[in-house]
């Protein structure tokens, strides 16, 4: 039996900040950061969208009554959770009607837990064919002004669909895997920011790559030739770049080519951690054109540390499946910020007693805080 992904879509928020806006403010030399990092925008959450209308929005678009019937698990990926207790996935059941007799819960571990989530899909379609998983990754990535990281910040969600015989792609068996007790970026709870030590997370990012690549290779006794693309986890585009010429220095090489379709989403939103290698996958299959049949390699990482790479085979006619246009639209569509309501946006952390005014840009959008509980606004369609 073939299982894999049926579907796959996400969401952005309206508003983002020039990367070169960023530059000029922080007296840094804008080509630091779009050569350098290779980033260009990068997308903030107003305050009425947080991870789980951002959820929400990635599901709606992908899902049908029909999906709805069959879904009996839900899985929500994020590092920016909002309740210590109550899992952001229960908000999902209310949310997007989705049906009482099911799984649902939060999972966590830095940008690795909407792999995790993505492999335990796979497992219960495997012991119940005829069900259909629901797995969503959302996060705000905050490292705060005037930080290293803050150019590699941003915000969105993604939302896939993992059944059997699935329109897009076969999840392939074999994962390479490898983990460590590292501290290269951490967010104690008290923190609405993230702590890291850049260039060591960087260190250890090709480390890890290295490391759980050289496993999958062992394990499926493939070769770098059985497989036509990696993609990465992409914090910021240039360390995928780095880390595949570590394995590929033929600058020639198709990889290459796939590479620089597979970031062309991520460049335009940022980090969005857990779903920033789900974005890269999206612009690959989207922006790219990459034959049915064709083996793309996974390079999950998550701070901390866990990496697993794998592989995923594209079905044939997978283009068919896709949302191109709307996501174009959803990038194009935005709004860019001045320097000052990004910062004012970055630094506000809501709390209890916030009522925000119907705005209707977006199927869900957060409407109040009261009681210590969120409230959410559903748009008519
Ligand atoms: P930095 O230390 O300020 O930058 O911040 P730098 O000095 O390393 O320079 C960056 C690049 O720009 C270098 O290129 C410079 O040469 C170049 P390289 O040599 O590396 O190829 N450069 C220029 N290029 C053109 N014109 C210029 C110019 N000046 C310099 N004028 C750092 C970089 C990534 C450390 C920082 O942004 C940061 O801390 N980011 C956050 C952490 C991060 O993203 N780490 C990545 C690995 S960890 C990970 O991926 C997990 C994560 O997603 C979290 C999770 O798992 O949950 C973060």
């Amino acid at each position: 039996m073939k299982i894999g992904i049926d579907k796959i879509g996400f969401y952005v928020p309206k508003l983002y900040l020039d990367i070169e806006t960023l530059a000029i403010n922080r007296e840094v030399d804008p080509m630091k950061y779009k050569k350098g990092l290779m980033l260009d925008k990068m997308a903030v959450a107003p305050l009425n969208q947080d991870i789980i209308s951002m959820g929400v929005n990635a599901a709606h678009s992908i899902l049908t009554k029909e999906d709805i019937e069959k879904i009996d698990m839900v899985l929500f990926a994020t590092e920016s959770s909002i309740d210590q207790s109550k899992a952001a996935a229960t908000h999902l059941i209310s949310l997007l009607s989705l049906k009482k007799n099911i799984r649902a819960l939060e999972l966590k571990h830095a940008c690795y837990a909407l792999t995790a989530a993505i492999q335990f899909a796979k497992n219960h379609v495997k012991e119940n064919p005829e069900s259909k998983v629901l797995v969503v990754g959302s996060d705000i990535a905050k490292y705060g002004i005037k930080t290293d990281g803050e150019p590699t910040q941003g915000a969105g969600a993604i939302a896939l669909i993992i059944s059997k015989d699935p329109c897009i792609a076969e999840i392939e068996n074999v994962s390479g895997l490898y983990a460590d007790d590292i501290y290269d970026f951490w967010r104690p709870s008290y923190s609405p920011y993230a702590m890291v030590d850049g260039q060591y997370s960087n260190e250890m990012y090709k480390k890890f790559f290295l490391e759980s690549y050289e496993d999958y290779l062992k394990k499926s006794r493939h070769k770098k030739e059985d497989i036509d693309a990696f993609i990465f986890h992409i914090p910021y585009a240039k360390l995928g770049l780095k880390t595949l010429s570590l394995i590929e220095p033929n600058i020639e090489s198709n990889l290459y080519q796939y590479f620089n379709q597979s970031i062309v989403y991520n460049q335009q939103v940022g980090n969005i951690y857990t779903g920033s290698l789900y974005l890269s996958l999206v612009s690959l299959l989207e922006q790219g054109e990459m034959k049915d049949n064709s083996r793309i390699g996974l390079f999950s990482y998550g701070s901390g540390a866990v990496a697993e790479f794998y592989t995923i085979k594209l079905v044939n006619g997978y283009k068919n499946h896709l949302n191109k246009i709307y996501h174009e639209k959803l990038l194009e569509n935005r709004k860019a910020l001045s320097i000052e309501s990004y910062e004012s946006l970055i630094s506000t952390h809501l709390t209890n007693d916030i009522k925000f005014e119907d705005e209707n840009e977006s199927y869900c959008e957060l409407k109040e805080i009261s009681h210590q509980q969120r409230k959410y606004n559903i748009k008519a369609v």
